[in-house]
């Protein structure tokens, strides 16, 4: 069994922060989302695992996971020239695939479950193709399956204008190498993509064994900046368990619940309350930081105030009143000098950016 891991893509939905750097590796509690799917398919014991790269953003990735080592695993990169779709990364990567059953996970999908149920079923009804199912309150955004009781899968669709269910496609796929003949047979969707759904439909069509099953616990599409938000709250909440850090502060500084903070910073003049990670190497001074914020490696914060947001490595706010929310500000990005009553207010920020001053 292998895994093969989306990482190319283009983006849009994540702009400005994906005009310099790949979705996958933005932090969830300073952790890059990817970093979750290489850790899910390894604890499921997959360690051979493939990861689609695009040539804007797959230098980063690559230089950033590395060879697999540190996940006790082999990464090998496969770089998909053109976003042309899900079922496209998975003809790019067949040389790598051979005839091996794997499992395709979107890497910028993180889920609560463990993945061994859902292997071993795979495995022992010697399927064809599993997919993950979820309802969802607007399925038009999604691809949609149609089920029967006894959960084999009757029709999918990509994102349908009159949807069959209410049950959303996850992003974790598992295949038997039966699906590469499936993607051979199709033909690109109106949107110009090869789409897996269709490659899916395709094995339905010609009585191919699809199943689905339901996915319990939380699911996180990071894709958008609310859900990556979401997925921050979410991990803060489960994995930063101790009370306090043994971090030493200065008098006048003080560092409330669950909070973690990396080597080499600084807290000085200010109050922490957790949940909340503070990478290395951050300067913190006279500033208040709130529950379910992610401070990535070297930050700067004089003067501020933030709340339920990520701050990306070597950002710097200072002197800012009011306090952020619900934000996510990208590396090295400075926010600066903001008075208690501006009387005007000066931005340099990038194309599809979102401001909201309230
Ligand atoms: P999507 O989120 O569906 O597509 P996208 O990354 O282009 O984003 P947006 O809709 O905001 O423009 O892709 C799901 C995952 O699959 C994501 O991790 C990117 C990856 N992907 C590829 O690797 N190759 C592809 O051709 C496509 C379409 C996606």
């Amino acid at each position: 069994m292998k895994a093969l891991i989306l990482s190319g893509g283009k983006g849009t939905r994540l702009r400005p922060l994906t005009y310099t750097g790949a979705k996958q590796l933005v932090p969830v509690a300073n952790k890059p989302i990817l970093w979750y799917g290489i850790e899910g398919i390894v604890a499921a014991g997959i360690t051979d695992i493939g990861i689609i790269i695009s040539p804007e953003t797959g230098e980063e990735v690559k230089e950033k996971t590395g060879d697999g080592s540190r996940f006790g695993a082999k990464i090998t990169y496969i770089l998909q020239s053109e976003p042309a779709g899900l079922a496209h990364a998975v003809k790019v990567a067949q040389p790598f695939l051979g005839d091996s059953p794997f499992i395709m996970y979107l890497g910028d999908n993180l889920i609560q479950s463990q993945l061994d149920l859902f292997l071993e079923n795979f495995k022992k009804n010697q399927l064809d193709a599993l997919i993950l199912l979820r309802p969802v309150p607007n399925p038009t955004a999604f691809g949609v399956a149609k089920v029967d009781e006894n959960g084999r899968v009757l029709q999918l669709v990509e994102k349908p204008k009159v949807p069959p269910s209410n049950l959303a496609l996850v992003g974790i796929y598992f295949f038997a190498p039966t699906i590469h003949e499936a993607i051979a047979q199709i033909n690109p969707s109106a949107r110009g993509e090869l789409e897996i759904t269709d490659a899916i439909q395709k094995q339905i069509d010609t009585q191919k064994h699809v199943e689905a099953c339901s996915l319990e616990g939380w699911w996180l599409d990071t894709g958008k900046k609310d859900d990556l938000l979401s997925a921050n709250q979410i991990i803060l909440d489960s994995c930063i368990a101790t009370p306090v850090t043994e971090f030493k502060t200065d008098a006048t500084s003080q560092i409330i619940g669950r909070v973690q903070i990396g080597e080499g910073t600084e807290i000085i003049n200010s109050t922490v309350r957790g949940p909340v990670v503070i990478g290395e190497n951050c300067r913190i001074e006279n500033s208040f930081i709130g529950p379910y914020s992610s401070i990535a490696d070297r930050v700067t914060m004089i003067d501020a105030d933030i709340e339920h947001s990520v701050i990306l490595q070597g950002a710097k706010i200072s002197g800012i009143h009011q306090r952020i929310v619900d934000s996510v500000i990208g590396q090295r990005a400075q926010l600066v000098n903001a008075p208690p009553r501006p009387k005007a207010l000066r931005f340099m920020i990038g194309d599809d950016s979102q401001i909201e001053l309230v």
